[in-house]
């Protein structure tokens, strides 16, 4: 997408420099730094210290950091502890997991002379699934927007509310959640759109603002505590949020605070939507709430924040009582019940083992193999 009037990726690999780049989303949307990524450590550190996050882009990263490895080392040893090294940077978003998976298995059977270059157009080629994927979802997101427009008055928007940032920075292009928008509003279609600011690391209010604006997109920043006051006024057409691992009976696992989200969204009759790759679908996992391990994060990302000052430098403080004991867990599930509808690239489902298997038929048979 766009970023002062250049198309951009979240990542890439830059045949000149000959190594891949990211955007260092810790510094947006006040700076906007490029990072070369050359080693296996700086890719360990990218994911785990989330100067790239979301859950298609982790996959994405680690897919790139096989293959840069392969080319330091390819042997049988140096694939195995990079995947094992990179599989424990974060522990919730499955599609790390599953690139992972996805990269060892083509790599194995390779001999050490064939690795690096097959590495690397497996992990292009994941970059260019995940952005068709995405595609995709924004034109199946499309049509529910389309429809919610119809009851409008005319040049009236279509109301949206986002939480986290499940936008082109989550992924490698167009985003989850942020399709759709995207893909209405090159339609035309009025949309508005209430970006939750996502504490405590606050990827709406850094992330998901920023790219609304590039783009050009009506929307407001809220408070994530506004939302359930919005949807009791009207205010709110619909909820689209991403996820960060499915279970295979439609429980979703996203950035803490969705379940209230989607409770709330309930209690008012508003759809709540979420948008997905079927990459992040877990089909080992049948009951989200107590089987997706959840990540805790530093207490530090809640006891102080990061910001720019009015003199214009960025600084972190403190807004807690000195050695405040915290918590700070980084995700939450929200039941299938409270989920209208799951996007993916292959349409619109009810949130359910059987709405997923009538999407992805060829999981009904791997799963009665399995039995
Ligand atoms: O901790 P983060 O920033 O990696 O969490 C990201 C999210 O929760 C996104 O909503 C999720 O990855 C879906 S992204 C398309």
């Amino acid at each position: 997408m766009i970023v002062n009037g250049k198309a951009y990726r979240s990542i890439w690999f830059d045949k000149g420099a000959a190594c891949v780049k990211i955007i260092d989303q810790r510094w947006l949307p006040h700076d906007f730094p490029i990072v070369e990524l050359r080693n296996r450590e700086a890719f360990i550190a990218a994911i785990r210290d989330m100067w790239v996050r979301g859950a298609p882009l982790i996959g994405a990263t680690a897919a790139y950091g096989v293959a840069t490895q392969m080319v330091i080392d390819p042997s049988d040893n140096s694939l195995q502890e990079t995947c094992n090294l990179l599989l424990a940077t974060r522990p919730t978003a499955i599609n790390l997991r599953w690139a992972l998976d996805e990269m060892k298995d083509l790599l194995e059977p390779l001999s050490e002379r064939e690795r690096a270059a097959i590495a690397f157009e497996r992990a292009t080629q994941i970059c260019n699934e995940d952005v068709e994927c995405n595609r995709k979802i924004g034109v199946y997101g499309l049509e529910l927007i389309r429809e919610l427009s119809i009851d409008k008055p005319l040049g009236a928007p279509v109301n949206i509310l986002t939480h986290c940032n499940a936008g082109w920075l989550a992924t490698v292009d167009w985003g989850t959640a942020t399709s759709p928008i995207y893909h209405a509003h090159k339609e035309n279609i009025p949309v508005h759109v209430y970006v939750d600011e996502t504490r405590p690391r606050n990827q709406g209010a850094h992330l998901t603002a920023f790219e609304l604006g590039q783009e050009g997109i009506n929307h407001q920043l809220i408070v994530d505590n506004a939302g359930g006051h919005l949807m009791q006024h009207a205010k709110v057409d619909m909820v689209i949020t991403g996820t960060d691992r499915t279970a295979a009976n439609g429980d979703v696992c996203n950035k803490i605070g969705t379940y209230l989200k989607a409770l709330a969204a309930r209690d008012n009759g508003i759809p709540f939507y979420v948008a997905l790759p079927s990459s992040t679908i877990d089909w080992t996992i049948d009951n989200g709430i107590s089987d997706i391990p959840i990540e805790e994060r530093d207490a530090i990302e809640v006891s102080k924040i990061w910001g720019k000052l009015d003199d214009g430098t960025i600084a972190r403080v403190q807004i807690s009582p000195d050695d405040t004991p915290v918590a700070n867990p980084a995700f939450d599930v929200t039941p299938a019940h409270l989920v209208t509808g799951l996007i993916t690239e292959r349409g619109v489902c009810e949130a359910s083992r059987e709405g997923l298997l009538e999407l992805f038929p060829e999981r009904r048979k791997a799963s009665s193999e399995e039995e």
